[in-house]
């Protein structure tokens, strides 16, 4: 699957985005590296701490069901009632920087931060997350 298509899986991730507090809504879609896509949305809570952001989302529902290899993963985000700039992208918090960082190799992962499907820019997780803390630090 090619990012323009990871990009439209992350626009319908966010359909479902319960988000009455911010009105700001986020979809995800977390590529497999065999193929599969997993889409997340954000998921707010009116005690606010308990949320759960779209990107944790989709790889929770992933790692759930098993899957441990992940190639790439699409995010979009805009408020609801805005249609979304085509140059501003959503960026994934730091908590969802490192929940990737705990099951994707930092230096391959690649992170697309997009408006639409033609406008984007991919990083690597390592690009995102210098210097990071991770699995090997604790396991060797
Ligand atoms: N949000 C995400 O879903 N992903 C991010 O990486 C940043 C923020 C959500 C959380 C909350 O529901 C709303 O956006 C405003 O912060």
């Amino acid at each position: 699957m090619d990012r323009a298509e990871l990009v439209k899986e992350a626009w319908k991730a966010r359909e479902f985005a319960y988000a009455p507090y911010s009105h700001y809504k986020v979809g995800a879609a977390l590529l497999t590296k065999d193929g599969k896509v997993y889409r997340g949305c954000n998921i707010e809570n009116s005690s606010y701490t308990p949320t759960n952001c779209a990107e944790r989302t989709a790889i929770f529902k992933a790692v759930s069901e098993g899957e441990r290899e992940f190639a790439a993963i699409a995010i979009v985000g805009c408020m609801d009632n805005q249609k979304p700039d085509p140059n501003v992208y959503a960026s994934p918090c730091g908590v969802c920087r490192q929940v990737m960082r705990e099951f994707v190799d930092p230096g391959t992962f690649e992170i697309t931060v997009a408006s639409d499907e033609n406008h984007f820019k991919t990083y690597t997780l390592e690009q995102m997350l210098p210097e990071s803390f991770g699995p090997e630090d604790l396991l060797g």
